[in-house]
Parts: C-alpha cells; structure tokens; sequence
C-alpha cells in the first residue's frame, strides 16, 4: 500500500477526481486522469453485459488510521509525484465477523481507500455523468467496499464511486432512498431454526438477549415483556416450525422494519425534498438464505443487493452466475431506480412511496 501522510476530505477527493480530472491520452494502454493531487493510473474492466469501463481502485482518501492515528479525526493526504497505480483493488476488512464471512479477505485497519469506475476508455471530459457513491452495508460494523462491486451498475453510463470507511469502534454515517426486504428477519432465524423448541423452553431468558433489549428495560419487568412478545407473535402456541414465519416477523420488526419507518419519518420531516422508500418482495433463486446453506424461504436482508452488485467476498457462487429472465428484469428495475434517482432526485421506476415534510405521518 502506497499510504499518504495528509488529510483530504474524501467527498473533495471525488469532486477534484470527477469534476476537474482531465483525462490524458493513454499511456501503455491504461485510463489516465489528472487531479490535484497527482495523476492516476487505472486499468480497464468488463460489465456484467460486457461493456468496458475504466476502473481506479485503491485510491488513498487520508492518511492511514493506523498507530498514533488510530483514533483520530482523518488526516490529509499529501500530493504525491509520478501517477498513482490505482489498477488493484484492495480489499480490507476492519473487523472480522462471523455474520458476514468474507473469505479471502484480510483484517487491516488501514483502509481509507476508495474506487471510482468512469464509462467507457476514454470519456471525454464534458460528458458530465451522474455520480453514485455507494457506502456498503454491514450496520457500520463489517463488510467491506468489495461488497458493492461496479459489474452490473456499470452496464449504465454513470460515474460510480465505492470506498471503504472506518468501521465499529473506528468510527460511523445516512440516505434518502431506502428499502427494506420483505422479510427481513430471515438471517437472524437461521440461527435458531435447528434449536426452536429449546428457544420455547427458554423463551423468558433468552428473549432479551436475542432481541436486544437487556440493557434498556428494568431487571423486574424483563419477565412480562418477554411474555408479551411471545403472546403478540405466537399468540398461545410454541415456537416451532410450524411458524417459523412469525419468528422471521419478530427479528424482521425487531432488528429493521421499526427502524426501517422510525428513520423514513424523520428524514422526510426535515429533508427539503422528499424521501423515497420501498419494500422489495422479490423471490428470486439464489438469495442469502441459500448462500447460507438455509432452505428458509423469503426475501431476506441484503437480498437486492445480489441484483445490484458484483460481490468479491462470496466466492465464485456469484461471479460469473446467469441471471433468469425474471431477475434480469428486476436487476434492471433495481439498476433504473437508483440511476433515475441519481439523475433527478426522483426515481423513474412505480413501486416507491414518497414521504414529503407536509406529510403527517
Ligand atoms: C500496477 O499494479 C498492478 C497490479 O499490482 C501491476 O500489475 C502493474 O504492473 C502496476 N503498474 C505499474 C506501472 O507499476
Ligand atoms: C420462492 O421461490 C421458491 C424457489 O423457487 C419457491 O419454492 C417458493 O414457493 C417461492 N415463494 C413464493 C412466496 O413465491
């Protein structure tokens, strides 16, 4: 890693990159661009549909966080001379995780990279493409940028931007276009569908700590919420797998959905324009339950999200994988959505529920 000494707010990086970047005629058959703080190298890379597009990965956003900087506020990067190599990407994962396993990828700290992949080998400077930044997922805590893959987004003629930020305990970030899966509790049940009947038995201790709330409800009323979660979703039954399809609604409510419309609320009361938010039902035939190793059934977290973009951390299952018919189509809905939204604020596609700030609930 060429690691940089000095600050630079990442989003400055993207506008010098994007906005004032010149690219250059070719040297040795590589995507050149000129910035402020140097040139840059890139390489050439093929879309999902085979088109090329020109790809600068492992670009330094600051000084690595790494010793005395571990903590800190980021510091800049300081301009460097000769081009930057920007034709590898490089894959880190802060913070190890069993809930997101990303085989291959190494633990590192010093991540402050970003990729930015641009249509075509040589767009000419005033094409003026839309820019989708893309802050991968993984609840702030895991993942890595190589979870959002350029393959199928690049199928587009739009400037797409994905970068690696610190993560946990290394520090946090927001959006105005959501979604949120069907059923999103489907992950959080794998866990527990071998041993139902023993999360029955044990329903009273077990329910705060699977749920989440050990540390936020007084010690003699934990009893009488555990039972009345139980009643509210299992009415008088036991857990079992006979419905199962309650318990994926309780982690699903629990973990997300609430969430999920308490945070599109509040957006929509202060944004100036409006919130857009969906529900994606889509069932289609490898999601994460089934790269899991699970027969559960269901729109799972994450599942779109297979449809958007390339992963390098899954494993050949999804390079290279052929779409059917019907998730060609919903990759394409899915792909209009966010390109439209990026291009007028205000996605082209019917399904999206917009929440404006004179709205009341
Ligand atoms: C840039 O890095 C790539 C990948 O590590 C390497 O193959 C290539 O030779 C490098 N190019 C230059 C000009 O150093
Ligand atoms: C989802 O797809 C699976 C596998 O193709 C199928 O068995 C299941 O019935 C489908 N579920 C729904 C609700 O369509």
């Amino acid at each position: 890693m060429a690691g940089c000494e000095y600050n630079l707010i990442m989003l400055y990086f993207g506008i010098i990159l994007l906005y004032g970047g010149v690219f250059a005629s070719h040297s040795k058959n590589v995507p050149m661009v000129s910035t402020s703080l140097g040139p840059i190298s890139g390489y050439y890379k093929y879309s999902f549909e085979n088109r090329v597009f020109s790809a600068f990965e492992d670009i330094p956003y600051a000084v690595p966080p790494v010793g005395d900087l571990r903590f800190e506020p980021p510091r800049p990067c300081p301009a460097w001379t000769g081009a930057l190599n920007a034709s590898h990407l490089y894959t880190c994962e802060q913070v190890r995780s069993e809930f997101m396993p990303l085989s291959g990828i190494k633990v590192q700290e010093d991540c402050l990279y970003l990729n930015v992949y641009v249509p075509k080998r040589q767009p000419p400077v005033n094409d003026n493409y839309d820019v989708i930044v893309n802050i991968h997922g993984g609840a702030f805590m895991m993942g890595d940028s190589a979870l959002a893959g350029p393959g199928y987004i690049m199928d587009r003629d739009v400037v797409y931007v994905n970068l690696n930020y610190r993560l946990g305990a290394l520090v946090g970030a927001s959006a105005r276009m959501t979604w949120t899966a069907e059923d999103e509790g489907l992950l959080a049940t794998l866990y527990l569908e071998k041993i139902l009947d023993e999360t029955d038995r044990n329903w009273e201790e077990w329910s705060e700590y699977l749920l989440d709330y050990y540390n936020v409800v007084n010690e003699n009323e934990k009893r009488s919420i555990a039972q009345k979660i139980k009643s509210f979703y299992f009415h008088s039954d036991k857990i079992s797998k006979g419905n199962i399809k309650s318990v994926i609604k309780l982690f699903g409510d629990r973990y997300f959905n609430v969430a999920f419309e308490t945070a599109v609320e509040m957006q929509a009361k202060v944004a100036q324009s409006p919130v857009y938010a969906a529900v994606y039902a889509f069932n289609q035939s490898t999601g994460f339950a089934k790269l899991l190793g699970s027969h559960l059934q269901g729109v799972a977290h994450g599942d779109e999200t297979l449809l958007i973009h390339d992963y390098i951390g899954f494993g050949p299952q999804i390079h290279g994988r052929k779409l059917s018919t019907s998730e060609n189509f919903i990759k394409n809905l899915l792909l209009d959505s966010i390109h439209s939204f990026a291009r007028s604020g205000k996605p082209s596609v019917s399904g999206w529920h917009s929440l404006e700030s004179s709205d009341d609930q």
